[in-house]
């Protein structure tokens, strides 16, 4: 069964901004939960992932070697962003979208992971150090390497900085608490979502 782990609240970001019909891509999709999401909600949505199941909705590729797919309104991505080939993904990302059309990421900064997000993450049954999370992370682009490739294709329009461990530990409910502690400075907060245009 598809997962709304990473993407739940996002589907919601995606819902508000755009209008029903509109045809989006999900790049990344992975087992296509998301693309399910909008299609339900009457977007014309795709997905793209090189691991995707065989579905009608989803075209297993890379998206760099997908661009006869047509244009799309909006493109959106959620933790696939770091795995991926930046430049190449980003500039058929923005070869993909109609003029104006936006481009939505869900993605982390891993390099924020620190002491207090161990300590955290400890207190609630998880147990990753700080020296694990590198060692797992750190053949990932990190988030300001991201957020440098996006500023350098896309016009910025929202960054939100977001909660992340309370999904990590498998408890979406200790979200506000995990956001309020981000704003009191007592936990790093390395998520965020992003919206942004092409540059013309
Ligand atoms: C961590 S998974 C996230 C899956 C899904 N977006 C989710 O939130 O559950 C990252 C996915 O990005 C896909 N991916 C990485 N590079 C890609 C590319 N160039 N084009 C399409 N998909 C890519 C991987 O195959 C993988 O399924």
């Amino acid at each position: 069964m598809a997962s709304d782990l990473w993407w739940r609240g996002f589907d919601a970001l995606l819902l508000d901004a755009l209008s029903p019909r509109s045809r989006v891509l999900d790049v990344g999709c992975g087992d296509g939960g998301l693309v399910e999401r909008l299609a339900a909600h009457g977007l014309d949505a795709v997905g793209v992932d090189p691991n995707a199941p065989a579905h009608p909705r989803l075209i297993r590729a890379q998206v760099e070697d997908a661009s006869s797919i047509g244009r799309f309104d909006a493109v959106c991505s959620v933790m696939a962003l770091h795995h991926s080939d930046l430049e190449r993904v980003l500039a058929t990302i923005a070869l993909l979208l109609r003029p104006s059309g936006r481009l939505f990421v869900s993605e982390f900064s891993w390099e924020g992971y620190d002491e207090r997000a161990a300590a955290w993450v400890a207190a609630h049954g998880g147990s990753t150090t700080v020296e694990d999370w590198q060692a797992e992370h750190g053949d990932l682009h990190t988030g300001a390497v991201v957020q440098a490739a996006l500023g350098e294709a896309f016009d910025t329009l929202s960054l939100t900085e977001r909660p992340y461990l309370a999904r990590m530990v498998g408890e979406p409910t200790l979200e506000c608490e995990e956001q309020r502690l981000m704003e009191e400075g007592a936990l790093p907060a390395f998520a965020w979502w992003y919206c942004g245009v092409a540059k013309t």
